[in-house]
């Protein structure tokens, strides 16, 4: 049975595709975390959806000594899926050299430890922060990157920049980029979502406990050139995100890339309004949303949605869920989180 690495695999993303990874192949699967912004439970319910089994490493992978010897054993691994890093605009404003160090030294160690052990295929967790304002929308594979808007934007420029040369030097090993747009949502069941190790940051999990009286919700401007004055985002279910990444391990490992790097938008191609988010989120939880509206957010971008035809025409992947199915499943996660408090 051929082995998967995971990074991150307690995290929002990574539980997401561990569940994916566990019912759709029959790869053996490693989830390496520290819990630095995640939570052991999330193991727990992964197994309880998946009913099957999968390995789980305490490490933090900035420690190349440490990773090294705990991964030890799984040095004949068939590919890595490295999601570890952090993933905060403001967080990433406030503190970038924390942000460059987690995001870009992790990524150097597990594509050393790709390279050492001969591990030739490696999926990276990218992010349409790296158009910054795009000159054009929506935004295909080609468009140009701009100046990225925040360090976290950065960071992912400097990681897709690291594992392109990294690609060029070593022609026996595949890697495949996903720029995610806005992962949000949780898994259908409402058994597992993301799990706030401290207060949120992205626009659902404050919208869903604003909901709940445990947060309150600033939309941060209402003044953009855009439609309705509110920023534009390109919301996609974390599961069709974590699909994706099976279909593109799959891709790789039976050897269908075309060249040694691929590219892919990860988005539904519909650009939504923060004010289209709070309609969408009041329609399907029946609850008014009460929420001020604030400045302007340092480091965000105006408007952003994808274009995902390559995403469908060479994985194949099409995205199942809905706006509404996206809030109705965070709302769900949202009120088994509270329930189980
Ligand atoms: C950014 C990245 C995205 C990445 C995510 C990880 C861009 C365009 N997108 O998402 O690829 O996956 O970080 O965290 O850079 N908002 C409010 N009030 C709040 C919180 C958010 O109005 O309290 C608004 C923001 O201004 C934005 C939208 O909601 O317009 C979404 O924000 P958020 O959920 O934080 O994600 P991004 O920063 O867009």
């Amino acid at each position: 049975m051929q082995t998967i690495i995971v990074t991150g695999g307690a995290g929002y993303i990574g539980s997401h595709t561990i569940i994916e990874l566990l019912n759709k192949t029959n790869y053996h699967v490693v989830s390496v975390d520290n819990f630095s912004n995640s939570n052991p439970q999330a193991y727990e319910k992964i197994r309880s959806i998946t009913k099957k089994k999968f390995d789980t490493l305490e490490v933090d992978i900035c420690n190349e000594a440490l990773l090294n010897e705990k991964l030890a054993a799984f040095k004949n691994s068939a590919g890595i899926i490295h999601f570890a890093a952090f993933k905060s605009v403001p967080d990433s404003v406030a503190d970038p050299l924390m942000y460059y160090h987690n995001n870009n030294a992790s990524l150097l160690n597990m594509l050393r430890f790709a390279k050492n052990n001969q591990i030739r295929n490696f999926i990276f967790s990218s992010s349409c922060s790296v158009y910054g304002n795009a000159n054009e929308l929506p935004v295909t594979e080609e468009t140009p990157l701009k100046k990225a808007e925040s360090p976290y934007g950065h960071t992912k420029q400097i990681g897709e920049d690291m594992i392109a040369f990294f690609c060029k030097a070593n022609p026996n090993f595949n890697a495949v980029l996903l720029r995610y747009f806005n992962p949000v949502g949780a898994h259908m069941s409402g058994e597992i979502g993301e799990f706030p190790i401290t207060k949120p940051n992205n626009l659902l999990p404050i919208i869903t406990q604003t909901a709940l009286g445990i947060n309150s919700l600033t939309v941060f401007g209402n003044d953009y050139d855009t439609r309705d004055g509110y920023c534009i985002r390109d919301y996609v279910h974390v599961s069709d995100v974590a699909d994706a990444h099976v279909k593109a391990l799959n891709y790789v490992i039976e050897g269908k890339n075309k060249k040694n790097i691929s590219l892919y938008n990860l988005g539904t191609g519909n650009g939504v309004s923060v004010l289209e988010a709070i309609q969408s989120f009041e329609k399907v939880s029946g609850k008014k949303l009460i929420y001020t509206v604030g400045p302007r957010r340092d480091g965000d971008v105006i408007a952003v949605y994808a274009n995902n035809t390559l995403a469908k025409s060479e994985l194949h992947w099409v995205p199942q869920y809905s706006l509404d199915d996206m809030m109705l499943s965070a709302w769900k996660w949202q009120l088994n989180l509270e329930k189980n408090k």
